[in-house]
């Protein structure tokens, strides 16, 4: 049986076997010592947790301020902050008046989507969608560029030989997508970009440094598909693009899921990077890659051993303390410093416990959302998931540290979100905070994890006083970004509008 050993090294718990004893099931055993034992050694770290989690108001402040800094020396030259601020070549979002059957293709986690749209124009608007999801295996995530592409290229296929019905592409036509590569990308024009590293865990050789569209193209060609990339777009230009489509106020996006990153609308004379580049509407989309941003973030031991363990250390440190893929990892660190070093689990470490990435953010709302007397949904995640029994005292230490991490990563999602705003309004003063603003979100944790939510509201209402708050709307903009990406490809089509 392996028990707590008094001063271990977090992330890799050191941990010894007790003499003469089997190995258990790996769950803890609960008795009055454990029970005992658990106020004196857990809440001094669940204390410290806490305190170095906090987000008061200053702190909000700093970030907020960092962050519109950040954004201005990103856009006064490349590398000149944390933040890239990439031009996405976007310079017009639509309109209501597109037309026709476009494609799009949406790679930005674990899933990929294929969705085709019927537009019909100003009166009909969106006549008919259909979409596919394919699950990406996990060795592709690990693998070739090319095995990667040619999975996607043939879930492509395999999609489009299914039209039929409403959607009509009029002879002598290529199909063309949008296609939505939510990972940095250095975009060239509309049509083309260079990955410049993967995120969220994606790992493939092969491709960073390259056009992604044209690993997208050559795999196409390998199997024979007709079809053309009419605009490459980031998800969060592909929200606001769909948001935009049904009201004209929405001038930022943000996706709060697996990852984050925000992007908004832009006046091209505050760009001094822009270098030549021509927007016949004087604005542009920037794509923020806020999830790079690092400045003045409260973090702990936990956050700092993920980031040394990940496969892109040093980098993304906001995503990393506020996006979808982490908060389970940090809560699970930290459960394990306190089943080791505290005994929140009893004397035995629950074996389970200590694989990384086994809690998920899923896990945590569900455990949070627990208000029985008994936190009997908290045992039985706990239970499932980490094989760990726990007594009602250890499950209110559980609540405790997921609210903490959730807490951190909404209020600092609120704070960015302000920054971003405040930017904004330095440059065109009234423009943003003076009228309605809409700022679109989308992405799994923002959709379904209500406490999250809540704290992120929270911190923007806090920073901006309830007078500019009452401007602002932020509303979930439900896979706006699949529609945006087609209504991208429409705006950029090849083609005539109008047929
Ligand atoms: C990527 C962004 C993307 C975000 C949300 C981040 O990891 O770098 O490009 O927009 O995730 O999907």
């Amino acid at each position: 049986m392996l028990v707590a050993s008094a001063s271990p090294a977090v992330g890799s718990p050191c941990l010894r076997r007790s003499p003469g004893r089997g190995r258990g099931r790996g769950g803890a055993r609960f008795g009055m010592t454990a029970a005992r034992s658990l106020s004196v050694s857990v809440v001094p770290i669940l204390k410290k947790l806490q305190r170095e989690c906090a987000t008061p108001l200053p702190v909000l402040r700093h970030v907020a301020d960092a962050m519109a800094a950040d954004m201005r020396a990103g856009l006064a030259a490349d590398g000149g902050s944390d933040l890239k601020m990439i031009l996405s070549y976007v310079d017009s979002l639509p309109r209501g008046n597109e037309k026709g059957l476009f494609y799009a293709l949406d790679l930005g986690g674990t899933n990929f989507r294929v969705l085709r749209v019927q537009l019909g124009g100003e009166e009909d608007r969106v006549v008919a969608t259909e979409f596919d999801q394919v699950t990406i295996p996990q060795e592709l995530m690990f693998g070739t560029s090319e095995k990667l592409f040619d999975f996607i290229a043939s879930g492509l296929g395999k999609f489009s030989n299914k039209e039929g019905g409403k959607f009509h592409l009029p002879p002598g036509r290529k199909r063309e997508i949008g296609f939505t590569f939510s990972f940095p990308v250095k975009q060239i024009s509309i049509d083309s970009g260079i990955l410049i590293k993967w995120t969220k865990g994606f790992a493939v050789s092969g491709t960073a440094g390259k056009d992604v569209v044209a690993c997208l193209n050559e795999a196409m060609e390998r199997r024979g598909l007709d079809m053309r990339v009419s605009a490459l777009v980031n998800d969060t230009v592909a929200t606001l693009a769909g948001a935009r489509y049904w009201d004209n106020d929405v001038m930022v996006a943000v996706i709060l899921g697996t990852g984050t990153n925000a992007c908004y609308v832009e006046r091209t004379d505050a760009i001094p990077k822009l270098d030549g580049h021509v927007s016949t509407s004087g604005r542009t989309i920037i794509n923020t890659e806020w999830g790079a941003f690092s400045n003045g973030l409260p973090l702990t031991e936990f956050d700092r051993e993920m980031d040394a363990a990940s496969i892109n250390p040093g980098e993304q440190i906001y995503e990393k303390t506020i996006s979808g893929m982490y908060l389970g990892e940090i809560v699970r660190r930290a459960l394990v410093k306190m089943a080791v070093e505290g005994a929140l689990f009893g004397k035995s470490i629950p074996h389970k416990l200590l694989t990384p990435f086994l809690l998920r953010t899923p896990d945590l709302c569900a455990m949070q959302k627990d208000e029985s007397d008994d936190l009997q949904k908290v045992g039985s995640v706990l239970y499932d998931v980490a094989g760990v029994e726990s007594n009602l005292g250890a499950r209110k230490v559980v609540v405790e540290v997921c609210d903490t991490i959730t807490k951190r990563g909404g209020r600092l999602a609120g704070a960015g979100i302000v920054g971003i705003l405040q930017k904004m309004e330095e440059d065109s003063k009234g423009l943003i905070f003076g009228k309605r603003t809409v700022v679109a979100m989308d992405g799994g944790l923002y959709e379904k994890y209500s406490q999250y939510r809540g704290y992120m509201h929270g911190a923007v209402t806090e920073l901006l006083g309830t007078e500019l708050s009452r401007n602002l709307v932020i509303e979930h903009s439900k896979d706006g970004s699949g529609i945006g990406a087609a209504l991208l490809a429409a705006a950029n089509s090849n083609y005539e509008h109008d047929f």
